[in-house]
């Protein structure tokens, strides 16, 4: 009999994967996925613990889904649920399930199962358990096996962009950050099973695969060939498999990007030219707190090497504002780096403190107020970034990957290269491919373009003729935050 399962997912891409994977692994036992979480078999929270309140995020879905448990139980006591059992299983996974396993089963005793990363392979003995037991089953092991090397393939099907998983958890320890402890160590997946998982991926239709990992640029692997690879070496691999028509990958840690992958970005046409690298904050000293083990002139180092590599690279980072003992000149030089460096897009953040982590118990911890005015100076500049670069396409072709129809009927929804979000009036069979679109005009967070004849160059698009150029003066962000 289907069994109806609901998953509702927070935080990063990896999370966004193991949802799947979860209803991969549990798809054999009858489970198929739902949109609601009312009377649904089993809901799974796939949770996050990147920044504050996450765990009070669970706990108040928690309250709202133990009335639709009640409510189901209630209705089967009153033979309302043509014979079914009237349980819902309720699980909580992820890493605020790792880091908060035992708080949560003390207090909801009415949630089922509680795991970690690590054990979603363990899936079916873990519902047989609790299917069995009253109390809940709590796993946050970090197994000696790889699940990968349990999990059941990927569905066949996965769309014509996909993730692949091919590097997990973090040995960097920034003094900020839970994933090292919600995650565990670094691990690479064996580049065979790569390979093979992304051949059958574009058998199915796929054309484009983001690959996923926590240090994504700290895989390695030995080849299938008995040598050592590094994540350059397999994108050229990967580059090798007809029909795969682009390869990218997220996320980096600049201690990471070594010379050979630095060279794919200029010898691998299908490697995309975007790259999400992030810095976290432009001051050494702030450097050097958050452990990040590299300078800011490193990084501008880095950029320039990527950026002699591969001209129109596009770059997207990570921000955190507010830091234990950030000075004024600290943020400043935050935005000094930005404004040198030039973002297509990036993400900001107020320094959250997190249980566990070295920096949460640093004494100089910030007010509310001024990580607030650091935050909204430093998106400023960050807009006026975003808003350039895509501005520097108007009236350029970009080739496009139409994956998704667009809300408005007649409409494709794409990506360009740059990672941008193209719509382009389009029939529904250029869905899957890659068509020469016309950008016609720029809005807040996407391209408006036509679909047009002919080739696509990216020989006459260099860094400031697409808005990678440094935009405006930092003084005046600076006289903002003040
Ligand atoms: N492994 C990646 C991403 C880690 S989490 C990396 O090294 O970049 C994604 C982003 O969340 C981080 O890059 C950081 O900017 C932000 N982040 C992590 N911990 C945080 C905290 N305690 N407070 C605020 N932002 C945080
Ligand atoms: Fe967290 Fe740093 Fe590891 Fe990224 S590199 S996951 S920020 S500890
Ligand atoms: Fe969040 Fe865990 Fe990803 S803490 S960002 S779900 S690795």
């Amino acid at each position: 009999m289907t069994k109806k399962l609901f998953i509702k997912t927070w935080g990063c891409q990896m999370n966004v994967y193991d949802s799947a994977r979860m209803a991969d692994v549990l798809a054999p036992l009858g489970y198929q996925p739902v949109d609601e979480p009312d009377g649904a078999d089993m809901v799974i929270l796939n949770t996050c613990h990147i920044r504050e309140k996450a765990a009070e995020k669970v706990f108040s879905e928690l309250g709202r889904l133990r009335i639709l448990k009640d409510g189901k139980a209630a209705a089967a006591a009153r033979g309302e649920t043509d014979g079914q059992d009237g349980r819902m299983i309720l699980a909580v996974a992820g890493c605020v399930a790792q880091a908060e396993g035992e708080e949560i089963v003390a207090r909801a005793p009415f949630v089922d199962m509680v795991f970690g990363p690590q054990t979603y392979h363990t899936l079916p003995e873990m519902v047989a358990k609790a299917s069995r037991a009253a109390g809940s089953v709590l796993n946050t092991d970090f197994p000696a096996e790889s699940k990968f090397d349990f999990l059941p393939e990927e569905a066949a099907s996965q769309g014509v962009s996909a993730f692949l998983a091919v590097q997990e958890g973090c040995d960097k320890f920034c003094t900020f950050c839970v994933v090292p402890y919600t995650r565990g160590a670094e691990f690479s997946r064996p580049a065979a099973q790569i390979l093979a998982e992304a051949r059958r991926l574009v058998a199915g239709g796929t054309r484009e695969i983001n690959l996923l990992g926590q240090n994504v640029n700290a895989w390695h692997g030995d080849g299938p060939d008995g040598g050592s690879w590094g994540l350059g070496r397999l994108v050229r691999e990967l580059a090798e498999i007809d029909g795969l028509e682009r390869i990218r990958y997220t996320t980096s840690h600049p201690r990471d990007m070594d010379d050979d992958l630095i060279r794919a970005h200029a010898e691998v046409p299908q490697l995309m030219p975007y790259l999400h690298l992030p810095v976290q904050a432009g001051s050494d000293r702030i450097l050097a707190a958050m452990n990040r083990k590299h300078t800011a002139d490193d990084y501008r180092r880095l950029v320039d090497r990527l950026r002699t590599a591969k001209p129109d690279l596009a770059l997207s980072g990570d921000f955190i504002v507010g830091f234990p003992g950030e000075s004024d000149a600290d943020f400043a030089a935050t935005l000094k780096l930005v404004t040198e460096v030039g973002y297509a897009q990036a993400y900001t953040f107020k320094y959250s403190p997190r249980p566990g982590t070295p920096a949460a118990v640093d004494g100089a911890q910030l007010s509310e107020e001024v990580k607030e005015a650091r935050l909204a100076a430093l998106q400023q500049l960050i807009n006026a970034q975003q808003v350039a670069f895509n501005h520097g396409f108007i009236g350029r072709t970009v080739p496009v990957l139409f994956d998704r129809v667009g809300r408005r009927s007649g409409q494709l929804l794409g990506r360009s290269p740059w990672m941008q979000s193209v719509h382009a009036e389009a029939n529904e069979r250029l869905l899957g491919r890659i068509v020469t679109v016309r950008v016609d005009a720029a809005l807040a967070n996407s391209l408006a373009g036509t679909v047009a004849t002919g080739e696509f160059s990216t020989s006459a698009i260099g860094p400031s003729s697409i808005g990678l150029a440094p935009t405006g003066p930092v003084t005046q962000t600076l006289e903002a935050s003040a």
